[in-house]
């Protein structure tokens, strides 16, 4: 009887591995599909986004790390079609009719901790640039279309946003549902996906051991 029952937990354990173990492979191919679908989306279709998709996004930007965990970064979901407009105004680098965007600030007085050159303070703008690709990367699971945006006005921005002294923008990421003629994403271009194995120099392509020099080989796609 205790022998039926241990092969019966030994059977419920094999089922439970193979779930997990596809499931984990589920998540990996969504993940992936994600990544290569990504790209700085320019055209938009005039919709507007639900305040459901926005607050993903917000939790998107929210789950990216700061460094030593610290609380100095906040986020502001932009939709007031008047607040948009002015900020198109002084943003060059602003393509496309979204109908929100999402800025990623930092309140400097938190990462300040009294020193210029607190270790914070210079995280700062990498926590920015991993919280706005989680934004980005939600965006695209969801069937919608982004893109970073850094060439704004930091002034005039941080006068329409009313920031207070202290606080400043990193970037901002725009979004909205893309056009049905949106581009294709850009091809990399070369070099831009180099991989070294464990130092400069050595080119690997992920696969056995067949890495080779940079002086052979200028390029070598690691993931297409
Ligand atoms: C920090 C940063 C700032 C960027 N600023 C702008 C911008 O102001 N305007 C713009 O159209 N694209 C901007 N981009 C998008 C890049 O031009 C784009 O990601 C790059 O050309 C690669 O193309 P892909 O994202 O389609 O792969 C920015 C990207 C990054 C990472």
């Amino acid at each position: 009887m205790q022998r039926q029952e241990e092969e019966k937990e030994r059977a419920a354990m094999v089922v439970r591995r193979g779930e997990a173990e596809s499931n984990r492979s589920v998540e990996e191919e969504a993940l992936f599909k994600v990544l290569r679908k990504r790209h700085a989306c320019r055209n938009f279709e005039q919709r507007e986004l639900p305040d459901k998709i926005l607050q993903k996004l917000a939790y998107a930007a929210h789950r990216a790390p700061t460094g030593g965990n610290a609380p100095y970064r906040f986020v502001i979901v932009i939709k007031d079609p008047k607040q948009l407009k002015m900020i198109k105004l002084v943003s060059p680098g602003y393509f496309g009719d979204t109908r929100a965007a999402i800025f990623v600030c930092t309140d400097t007085r938190v990462a300040y901790r009294g020193k210029e050159d607190s270790a914070e303070l210079i995280c700062a703008s990498y926590d920015a640039g991993a919280a706005a690709e989680n934004v980005v990367l939600a965006a695209y699971s969801m069937g919608l279309g982004a893109s970073f945006i850094k060439s704004y006005s930091e002034a005039a921005v941080a006068r329409i946003l009313d920031l207070p002294e202290g606080c400043r923008t990193e970037l901002q990421v725009s979004v909205g549902y893309p056009a049905k003629d949106e581009p294709k994403a850009l091809k990399k271009r070369n070099g831009s996906t180099n991989t070294f194995l464990d130092r400069y120099g050595k080119l690997w392509d992920g696969s056995g051991d067949n890495s080779t020099t940079a002086s052979e080989v200028r390029n070598v796609n690691f993931v297409n």
